[in-house]
């Protein structure tokens, strides 16, 4: 561990434009500097650098830290990693403190397993070039499918003898124990005797961010059915294939010079194309995106795009992998290869040039490209169209921001030939199981009183009155909140701090309110929303009209006083609302969502009436539809239909 002290020193001796210069072209401005972005390709600085202050700010990427930060960033170094390279920039030796035996251990197991695979795989390059058989079959295999020895150079590509322990018996000599070069997924054990993993197989080395080797991939030359494809390392302390991505260190500075990062199935593909000049590639070996690599390519770029084989069921196969790039907050662009290829052999068929335009051109926004083609499987049938609504939808939720959320629920609409509002509730309802999956302890042991005393206002009072009225007052109950409590903050589906205000805003963006006055209300929120203005009841009271001043005179009385009684005279502590805003304001819109249906429904009753033949089906249809959605609100409201 490196001591205190010296992390201190460093600290202290570390000088941000410094550090930055090294990297970026810093020019001085004011008394800050100012340079184009490192982390994307913008056209216009806006990377500054505030010396007073030892930090650095990107407006383009939304980075920023201390000069530590600025080299973990660049450079895709760990903390540690970061803090050894700046004191070798300033020449201050690492004071290591004691470590325990067990840690001094495990450090030294893991260098001695980097040790024996960075063995291994010069062991194994050197076979490909210089041994007979390597060079008959390896090579010439590599070089058949078309790879340059360049590629074959950075890729660091090898092959292993067709030998039972070829590399056992080296290993030995060069003085590894057993046991290591078990640990590290080289050598497999039987009945006390052991031989080698990878036999008569070319390699595919797989590296960590840093360039160390930690894992391999080997592939088998015959058409042998009965072998696997591939072979690969097992787990090891060093090698969690959920955790990497192959081809990421030779990619990871073009990711970040494109802005963009190709995802494909197979080592192949990524050599291939990096071969072609596509550099931005990795690879996910195959099997399903994890959160973890998604993480990964998070620290280079925000924008993805994956290459799908042109075969209609693998594609299927892959699309829910996809799922968990937009749950990490990524662009996600698709591109289709042709019938029956992949992208290691369309790239050669393309050559260079128009590969590299290929890719570019094509590339279609996902969610669009999944609704297209699962509406292209439906052919009209009813029953698969409700299925593919459900699964586009699924997709869209995971997107965290609802801003675009709502864009892509207004295009999935007109795509889908489908109401918006049934996309809407669709999601609302995905959005609220996840919340409430999300939901703490506490909340949920909540008691009934409790729960009581935080329902909004109307439901005791309307149940009589008729739908245009049950709306104002959904309206109205909206409002109170908003002017009470817009400018709390509360967290987002992304985890970041919102003013309340934004966030219903977000959420209830395609909304209108009925009822006139509510609906001028909130268009002023609305227009000084935009313009970072948050209207509180104070602001209406200045700038509104005699009727709105009226509305929020009313609505400005805190209608729980009654909890502070309760909590002073029998010391039970009762929840304000303002502990559950965002259950409240969520619960809100859905109110406001489900009254709203209620209202169409009864629009299209009337339309009944009086209405010829051939147009019956259509509104029993479309009266069918909304009252599917309206009981899927009520049941995520816990709401009885009111008649
Ligand atoms: N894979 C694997 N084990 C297998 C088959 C595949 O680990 N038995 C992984 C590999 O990472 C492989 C990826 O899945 O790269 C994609 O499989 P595939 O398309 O079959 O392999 P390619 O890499 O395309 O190999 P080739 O082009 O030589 O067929
Ligand atoms: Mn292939």
């Amino acid at each position: 561990m490196i001591s205190p002290a010296t992390i201190d020193e460093i600290k202290n001796r570390m000088d941000i434009v410094d550090v930055v210069g090294d990297f970026v072209n810093l020019k001085k401005s004011g008394s800050s500097y100012k340079a184009l972005s490192p982390f994307t390709s913008e056209k216009t600085p806006s990377f500054y650098v505030v010396p007073s202050k030892g930090i650095f700010k990107c407006f383009s990427s939304g980075k920023g830290g201390d000069a530590i930060t600025f080299v973990m960033e660049i450079d895709g170094l760990s903390y540690l990693e970061a803090i050894k390279y700046l004191a070798g920039k300033y020449g201050i030796e690492i004071e290591e403190e004691e470590q325990t035996d067990e840690a001094l251990e495990a450090q030294n197991r893991r260098e001695s397993l980097y040790i024996i695979l960075n063995f291994a795989s010069e062991f194994f390059q050197d076979l490909l070039f210089n041994h007979q058989e390597g060079k008959s079959i390896g090579y010439t295999y590599f070089v058949e499918r078309g790879f340059s020895d360049d590629t074959i150079k950075a890729f660091h590509l090898g092959y292993s003898l067709n030998v039972w322990d070829h590399f056992y018996q080296k290993a030995r000599e060069k003085g590894f124990q057993e046991e290591l070069i078990e640990e590290a997924g080289l050598i497999i054990r039987k009945e006390e005797r052991f031989y080698d993993r990878f036999r008569g197989r070319v390699i595919f080395p797989i590296h960590n961010i840093t360039g160390k080797v930690i894992a391999f991939g080997a592939r088998i030359l015959t058409s042998d059915k009965k072998q696997p494809k591939y072979i690969n390392s097992p787990e090891t302390e060093l090698y969690q294939k959920s955790k990497v991505l192959y081809g990421l260190f030779q990619a990871k500075q073009a990711i970040r010079q494109a802005d963009n990062c190709f995802l494909v199935e197979g080592y192949t593909d990524v050599i291939s194309m990096h071969q072609v000049g596509v550099q931005n590639v990795v690879s996910s070996s195959g099997t399903a995106l994890t959160e973890e690599q998604v993480k990964l390519i998070k620290r280079y770029t925000q924008n993805v795009t994956v290459l799908f084989d042109g075969d209609a069921a693998g594609i299927r196969a892959s699309l829910r992998g996809i799922d968990m790039l937009l749950e990490g907050g990524l662009n996600v662009k698709a591109v289709t290869l042709p019938d029956g290829e992949d992208p290691d052999s369309y790239s050669k068929s393309l050559g260079t040039t128009a590969f590299q335009h290929f890719v570019e051109e094509q590339g279609q926004d996902f969610i669009r490209f999944k609704a297209a083609m699962l509406m292209d499987d439906t052919q009209h049938d009813p029953v698969k169209k409700a299925g593919v609504i459900k699964e586009i939808v699924n997709s869209i939720v995971k997107i965290g921001d609802p801003v675009k959320r709502a864009v892509y629920i207004k295009e999935c609409s007109d795509l889908l030939e489908i109401s918006e509002t049934v996309l809407i509730v669709e999601q609302n309802k995905l959005l609220l199981e996840r919340n409430k999956d999300k939901k703490t302890q506490p909340k949920q042991v909540q008691s009934q009183d409790v729960a009581t005393e935080l329902l909004p206002i109307e439901d005791e009072q309307v149940e009589s009155l008729d739908i245009g009225n049950i709306i104002a007052v959904q309206e109205k109950e909206s409002i109170r909140v908003l002017i009470n409590y817009g400018k709390e903050s509360i967290q987002n589906h992304e985890f970041n701090d919102e003013y309340l205000v934004n966030y219903f805003l977000n959420e209830a963006e395609e909304i209108q309110f009925t009822h006139s006055v509510y609906n001028k209300i909130l268009e002023i929120i609305k227009s000084k929303a935009r313009e970072g203005i948050i209207v509180d009841a104070k602001y209406l009271l200045d700038h509104g009209d005699q009727e709105v001043k009226d509305v929020v005179v009313e609505l400005s009385a805190n209608k729980y006083e009654i909890s502070e009684f309760w909590q002073s005279k029998y010391k039970i502590h009762v929840p304000h609302e303002t502990e559950h805003l965002k259950d409240v304001t969520y619960t809100n819109i859905l109110r406001l969502k489900f009254r709203i249906i209620q209202y169409m429904i009864e629009q299209e009753n009337e339309k009944l009436k009086n209405i010829s033949d051939q147009d019956i089906d259509d509104v029993l249809d479309e009266i069918n539809d909304l009252k599917k959605m309206e009981m899927q609100i009520a049941e995520i409201l816990g709401n009885v239909i009111v008649k």
